[in-house]
């Protein structure tokens, strides 16, 4: 038997040529954390059938002792799961290679269906980026894709100096068949299927990668408590589901099949399975994944990075880029469920207000509906236009909630919204008349089928509700059209989409919790089916009350598409992503403007229309903690405008819990306190102690937001992370890849919030760099270890990194008023005494800006003069780089001072304004009065 890592280092490796080795795995490999369970929802449930008779019945090793895994398939050579190659079948013009493999015989079926001719295909996408894909031999990789429009680059061979190598084994004396992805530079294993089980079946597919190192980020949408994974056999469901992030790795709102590695040189890459089926990834100690899916296909993307942030504009540069929000939309917003009419909002701006405390937006959930229905206003908010109306003068916008879910049974008012979804076509629908229940009319007329095939459930409105199936055009239409009727009575200026899973109420049981008492109980019962009830069927269903993927939302049965193509099964995470799009065109539509909107449930390239905030979390601690981990994750996914529901949303909150939440909130990019019904309020207002640190803290945040504009333009142009890992700026400071308690605004902004309750005394770490206190501008005396802050109530730890200018204007009680302030900025020097920044510029509200040149982009620049060692002259530097337009007010404003950190001596003279040193080593330079829209120098003379 040969060693595997031997024969693997024999073979000279050449750029993407197919090098074919012989692999045989030894028995006692098998211990290694590499256990891939056969059942591992009976593992889970510690289902007592899965005893050592089925599990060998299944052609698996039973092991009774296995703390994780007990019944897990063989690796073993000739016995082992899996294909075996048959032929090269071309390989290409070097832009991609494909090979028939054969499944291997003798080998029993985990849960039926396997395909007996499977192709795999990789396509290469020049130096960086490859994609590689298994499916039905007959079928192509366009069958079974999501209908999600991916930006694709045109297939290119790689070069002889590509980040990556490829290298497939021909299992040509018997062994299955395997491939290796390696980094060319380091000759670090990437990825490696050799962990053996890969199944393409009809409605069952697994495939196992060796990685190259334990630090592993991403996979959601889930609830995790550490941001670096934990490698332990720990399984993560995604599935689209109306669940609140609680404990344990449950599957929420959005679909994020994404991962990145650090690899121990400091390297990362990512990897993307295109798939919008029902998923599990299961980490393994290896280290490694496994995944398992219910249908589509095994079409996996790689992105070689290098650096951290590479990777995520590789990625993103696939999916598509966040949008760029509206100004305004990163000023502090307030929210709750449960205002009780007009009055009660009116009175929490005007609080806010008197407290002087910045807010930009108002927010309205279902409360301000008639019986929840969409479109509607409930007689104690009738004056909600007027009070949008009144407050837009002084700079406040309005957000209202949209569910998708359809009142179909509207009786105390006309309904045209129902009334012209139906004339449109627009619902969800079962997938033939057959599976449609309740169409017998005289037994319980209540429970009647009253809408042809439209699929019915229960969700917020009190009548049943069906479900619009965003993939139809007229789908489509017909919802900008509600949109542009409610903004004429309405006039608001983002939205925000909910339920979008989408939610159905306690589906499969007698009747929903919110059903009313004085009708016959009724309820959306899923007939039993193969898609409903698939042989496999995920974690997600296995946790659920009802055990059935239908748990909480619709029948996978239900029809969806323009020409009826789409299973709900096949597109069920796609239903928030496919709303997002239509929305984001019906607001700019409906108000001529930018604007935003924030969705419950997301995929991939839903940040191209939407933000996001992470659901309904828990006035906790453990929820204080998790939102961090939670907002770095969906920076990963290209969806940047991210934030957790400040204070917390069920239960009520505390007044130190939201003390500390309000100063960690200021820093996420999406800044909204949202409470839940029957909730004591807890805008930041309710408590002195609260509203005081408030202040400061989103004074701060509202001094930031040019630099913080400046991070999503960049984002939205780049594909760039707005709030990012330590890791991503230290990416070879082994400590950094674990920390997940401190965060970075861009490369310059540290950011260390205290998240445990009573705790004054910080431990933090500082990776080994300058910095400076941003409170202070004074030189922190070490770095590279961990560190103690002290810490009160009332403050969060600020650092400047050295070698940034961060542009700042002055704060103000919301942006209309910040933006027409002058600017400000902070210079921290680095150990050469230089530093650097930018900013971009534009009216905040315009659509797309960009593309049509309406904006400005500037430089910022400082450098010391040194002659025989000594710094004679430091010039502070503005250089206008993009200046197309003359109307976006900067032409008013002025650069007006500037705080330098770090730096050595005092000035003799500046050339402009005035100037003081302090012994902390900064100097304030003020009275600069320097234009914005042209260059400009400040000379300081030592
Ligand atoms: C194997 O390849 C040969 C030709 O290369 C083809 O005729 C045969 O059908 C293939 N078998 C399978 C099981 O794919
Ligand atoms: C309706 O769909 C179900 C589920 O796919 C299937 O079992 C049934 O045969 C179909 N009925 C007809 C009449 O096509
Ligand atoms: C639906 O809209 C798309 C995009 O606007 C268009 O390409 C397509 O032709 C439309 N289909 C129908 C049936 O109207
Ligand atoms: C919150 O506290 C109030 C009393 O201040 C109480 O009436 C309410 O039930 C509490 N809500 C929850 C969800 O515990
Ligand atoms: C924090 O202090 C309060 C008041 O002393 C106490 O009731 C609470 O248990 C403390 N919490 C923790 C986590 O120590």
């Amino acid at each position: 038997m040969f060693q595997i890592s031997k024969l693997r280092n024999a073979v000279v490796l050449i750029a993407a040529v197919i090098i074919p080795i012989i692999i045989v795995y030894a028995e006692a490999e098998q211990d290694s954390g590499n256990r891939i369970a056969c059942f591992p929802l009976m593992e889970i449930d510690n289902d007592q059938t899965l005893d050592s008779a089925f599990c060998q019945s299944k052609g698996c090793i039973y092991d009774d002792a296995g703390e994780n895994v007990k019944c897990y398939l063989p690796l073993d050579g000739s016995k082992s799961y899996g294909y075996q190659h048959n032929s090269t079948v071309n390989a290409g013009d070097g832009t991609y290679i494909e090979h028939q493999l054969q499944r291997r015989q003798d080998t029993p079926s985990l849960y039926g269906g396997d395909y007996e001719k499977v192709k795999f295909k990789v396509t290469f996408y020049g130096d960086k980026m490859l994609r590689f894909t298994f499916y039905q031999d007959g079928s192509s990789i366009e069958n079974n894709q999501p209908p999600v429009g991916l930006n694709l680059p045109i297939p290119t061979a790689p070069s002889d100096t590509s980040d990556y190598i490829v290298k497939i084994s021909d299992s040509i004396e018997g062994g299955p068949f395997d491939f290796v992805i390696r980094r060319r530079s380091t000759d670090q294993i990437i990825l490696d299927t050799k962990l053996g089980g890969l199944t393409i079946a009809k409605q069952f597919l697994m495939i196992s990668f060796a990685l190259p190192s334990e630090h592993l980020y991403g996979i959601g949408e889930n609830t995790h408590d550490s941001f670096a994974h934990n490698m332990n056999y720990k399984m993560h469901p995604i599935f689209a589901r109306d669940q609140p992030p609680g404990d344990g790795e449950m599957n929420l709102y959005g679909s994020h099949p994404f991962y990145m590695v650090s690899e121990d040189d400091g390297s990362s890459h990512g990897v993307f399975l295109f798939n919008s089926h029902a998923i599990d990834v299961t980490t393994l100690p290896y280290p490694g994944l496994t995944y398992r899916t219910i249908g589509g296909g095994l079409d996996f993307f790689v992105f070689l990075g290098p650096k951290p942030e590479d990777v995520v504009k590789q990625y993103t540069g696939v999916i598509g880029r966040t949008m760029m929000p509206a100004y305004w939309s990163l000023g502090f917003q307030i929210s709750r469920y449960g205002y009780t009419g007009t009055n009660d909002i009116r009175e929490v701006v005007e609080r806010t207000h008197n407290a002087g405390i910045p807010q930009d937006v108002q927010y309205a959930d279902i409360d301000h509906m008639d019986n929840q229905a969409d479109f509607t206003l409930g007689p104690t908010f009738l004056d909600l236009p007027e009070f949008v109306k009144e407050q837009a003068v002084g700079g406040l916008r309005f957000i209202p909630i949209l569910d998708p879910a359809i009142n179909t049974e509207k009786t105390n008012i006309d309904y045209p919204t129902h009334t012209n979804a139906m004339l449109a076509g627009a619902y969800i629908t079962w997938f033939n008349d057959t599976l449609q229940p309740n169409s017998d009319c005289s037994a319980f007329p209540d429970d009647c089928q009253p809408l042809d095939n439209v699929m019915l459930g229960y969700v917020w409105p009190d009548g049943r509700t069906a479900f619009p199936d965003f993939f139809k055009n007229e789908t489509q239409v017909w919802w900008k059209k509600e949109m542009k009727t409610f903004h004429d009575l309405l006039p608001y200026d983002g939205i925000w989409i909910d339920m979008n899973e989408p939610a159905a109420f306690d589906t499969n049981k007698e009747k929903p919790f919110n059903y009313p008492p004085d009708k016959h109980p009724w309820n959306l019962i899923c007939p039993v089916n193969e898609w409903d009830d698939p042989p496999y069927i995920t974690l997600s269903a296995s946790r659920s009350d009802t055990n059935r993927l239908s748990d909480k939302t619709i029948c996978m049965v239900g029809r969806q598409g323009q020409n009826d193509e789409h299973l709900h099964y096949a597109v069920h995470n796609l239903y928030g992503w496919s709303q997002t799009k239509p929305t984001y065109e019906g607001l700019q539509a409906a108000t001529g403007k930018r604007g935003v909107v924030i969705t419950r449930s997301t995929f991939p390239s839903s940040g191209k229309h939407a933000g996001h905030w992470l659901g309904d979390n828990t006035s906790r601690w453990k929820d204080l903690h998790s939102s961090i981990i939670g907002s770095l994750e969906f920076n990963l996914f290209g969806i940047p405008y991210i934030g957790a529901d400040i204070c917390g949303f069920f239960v009520n909150s505390t007044e130190q819990l939201c003390e500390r939440w309000m100063e960690l909130g200021a820093f996420y990019p999406f800044a909204r306190n949202h409470n839940s019904l029957g909730t004591d309020p807890q805008d930041p207002a309710i408590w002195p102690s609260v509203a005081s640190a408030s202040r400061t803290a989103l004074n701060i945040r509202y001094r930031l937001l040019p630099y913080l504009y400046t991070l999503f333009y960049h984002s939205h142009t780049s594909g760039s992370t707005v709030v990012r890992p330590l890791y991503h700026e230290y990416p070879t400071d082994v400590r950094a890849k674990s920390i997940d308690g401190q965060f970075f605004w861009g490369p310059a902004l540290l950011i260390s919030p205290v998240l445990t309750e009573n705790t004054t005394q910080l431990g933090a770490y500082l990776p080994a760099d300058t910095w400076y206190d941003y409170y202070t501008g004074k030189k922190e005396e070490t770095s590279g270890t961990d560190v103690t802050w002290n810490t009160p109530l009332d403050k969060i730890n600020l650092h400047v990194r050295g070698g940034y200018i961060l542009p700042q204007q002055l704060e103000a009680l919301n942006t209309k008023l910040s933006r027409q302030n002058n600017f400000t900025m902070i210079v921290a020097l680095n150990s050469d005494k230089a530093a650097a920044g930018d900013l971009f510029w534009d009216d905040g509200e315009t659509i797309d800006t960009i593309s049509t040149k309406q904006y400005h982009y500037i430089r910022f620049s400082y450098t010391e003069t040194i002659v025989n060692g000594v710094a004679i002259e430091g010039v502070l530097n503005m250089q206008v780089q993009v200046n197309t337009s003359s109307s976006n007010g900067l032409e008013y404003l002025k650069m007006d001072s500037a705080l330098i950190y770090g730096l050595e001596k005092s000035p003799k003279s500046i050339n402009a304004g005035i100037f003081d040193f302090a012994d902390t080593k900064v100097a304030n330079l003020f009275n600069l009065a320097r234009p914005m829209t042209s260059n400009w120098e400040v000379v300081l003379t030592f």
